[in-house]
């Protein structure tokens, strides 16, 4: 008896350090990466959106059009799309491709390691990524809304794409036809690499202040033409304004975009409006059984007292 506790109490210490420096770690990354996220302002996703069977249809329609070729949804079964009202011929007939079986998980062909070669970085699995991407500064539905509007084309990167929330992304822009050209003007505030020079080695317009505003203006074939600032702090936020070319096109996207923002919120936690509901009775319950116990409580000591 007395060896078991002393076991117990010797591999606690051992053990705790090592796990509250991971909780550590994790917390601080987890406001480091919130505090990264937050430096552009994050359109609001249309949540009402949650709940609306016809845009998570409509966004599971096209998130495996668009989306399930890159990325997987490896935690969701195609047969758990009846929960938004899909049928399993609307399921078979209308959204698997392939060999894949209605009670097959939302996989992908491609291989981690390939993706890696041909993008430089694999994409993530979408099952949960707006839970992933949720931090005490923001909601993963407005980061991922944001993020897959804020594509412009830039002819310095790999994939000739580029992205305001989320610098030199090696995801290219997937709605590019649908969207339609557009130009970009994208503020980024960076420490000033001249600072330091001598006078003499600076040329003409740039500055010695120890931060700049950079104001980038690429056109719809990703040419840029860029003005700096000189600052002395870098704290200022990081801007991104739009101009579409084709401005109805461009509205169609975004509304296909919220869809399927709709959809992956729904895949990240498809049992939360139930969890709500649940809550909601279940509050309701403890207020009436309160009043129903305070009224017994009344009724048998009255004759008592
Ligand atoms: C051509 C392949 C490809 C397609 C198609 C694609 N993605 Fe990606 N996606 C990537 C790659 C590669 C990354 C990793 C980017 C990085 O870390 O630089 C990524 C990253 C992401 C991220 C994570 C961003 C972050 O902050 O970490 C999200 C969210 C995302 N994609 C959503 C989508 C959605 C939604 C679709 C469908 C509309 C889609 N992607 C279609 C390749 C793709």
């Amino acid at each position: 008896m007395t060896r078991m506790r002393s076991v117990r109490s010797a591999a606690l210490p051992a053990i705790s350090p090592a796990i509250f420096s991971g909780l550590l770690a994790t917390a601080l990354l987890a406001f480091g990466a919130g505090a990264a996220a937050a430096e552009v302002h994050l359109d609001r996703w249309p949540s009402e959106r949650a709940n609306d069977p016809a845009a998570l249809q409509h966004g599971a329609r096209l998130f495996v059009t668009n989306c399930l070729n890159c990325h997987s949804a490896r935690l969701m079964r195609w047969n758990k799309l009846e929960e938004i009202g899909l049928d399993a011929t609307q399921i078979k007939s209308q959204l698997i491709y392939g060999n894949q079986r209605i009670g097959d998980m939302m996989t992908i062909a491609m291989v981690p390691r390939d993706a890696t070669q041909w993008f430089g970085k694999a994409p993530p699995d979408l099952s949960t990524i707006i839970r992933a991407n949720s931090t005490v500064e923001h909601n993963g539905a407005d980061y991922v809304y944001t993020l897959l509007r804020s594509f412009y084309r830039d002819r310095s990167t790999s994939t000739g794409w580029n992205n305001a929330v989320f610098h030199n992304i090696a995801m290219p822009n997937v709605f590019w036809q649908m969207q339609g050209p557009r130009i970009a003007t994208v503020v980024r505030v960076e420490r000033n690499e001249h600072a330091g020079e001598s006078p003499a080695k600076r040329k003409p317009g740039q500055t010695a202040m120890p931060w700049v505003r950079v104001r980038s203006v690429y056109d719809a074939q990703g040419d840029v033409q860029s003005t700096e600032t000189g600052l002395s702090t870098g704290r200022e936020t990081k801007s991104a304004r739009f101009q579409p070319l084709d401005p109805a096109r461009a509205e169609a996207t975004d509304n296909n975009i919220a869809d399927i923002v709709a959809f992956l919120n729904w895949m990240s936690e498809p049992k939360k409006t139930e969890r709500i509901h649940v809550g909601f009775w279940a509050m309701g319950y403890l207020v009436v059984f309160f009043l129903i116990a305070r009224w017994l409580n009344n009724v048998f000591w009255r004759d008592v007292k």
